[in-house]
């Protein structure tokens, strides 16, 4: 069976534009539960530690001060299917790729503020929650 649990971050261009909210409503919506919150400020070497794998990429170190340029949300999400779940109410990458309803579509400025992270797969998800949250913070 998969994985109920996924992990997710409210980006830099969604907290400044006060859309924590519209952005927690449209996970609920789409059958995710937050059961684990918090708003933090990513140091850089939180943030490229977080984005390791992505270290040789060209946009790296763009994306590291994207990510430290204003606080985040970091969640953990439960529900059935919740990585796909989540992945599929993000929207693709690139918001001018993602379809109608999604979130990257309806509140994503460009492929690099791009409102959210979600983990990738059901591996990843685990090692993310565990990179942000103890277990006891983390209440289903
Ligand atoms: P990636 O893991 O490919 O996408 P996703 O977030 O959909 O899983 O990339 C991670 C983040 O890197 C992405 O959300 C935004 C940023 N990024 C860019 O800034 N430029 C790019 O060309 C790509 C592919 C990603």
């Amino acid at each position: 069976m998969a994985a109920n649990r996924t992990f997710s971050i409210i980006k830099p261009d969604a907290t400044r534009r006060n859309l924590t909210g519209a952005v927690t409503k449209m996970l609920e919506e789409a059958g995710l539960r937050v059961i684990a919150s918090k708003r933090i400020h990513m140091t850089r070497d939180q943030a490229e530690g977080f984005y390791a794998v992505h270290r040789e990429r060209p946009f790296f170190n763009d994306l590291v001060s994207f990510m430290i340029s204003g606080p985040v949300v970091v969640q953990v999400l439960e529900g059935e299917n919740a990585m796909q779940r989540n992945r599929d109410i993000m929207g693709a990458t690139n918001p001018a790729n993602a379809d109608a309803g999604t979130i990257r579509k309806e509140l994503a400025e460009s492929i690099e503020a791009n409102t959210v992270h979600g983990s990738d797969s059901d591996e990843n998800a685990e090692i993310e929650i565990a990179y942000f949250f103890k277990p006891e913070e983390i209440v289903g």
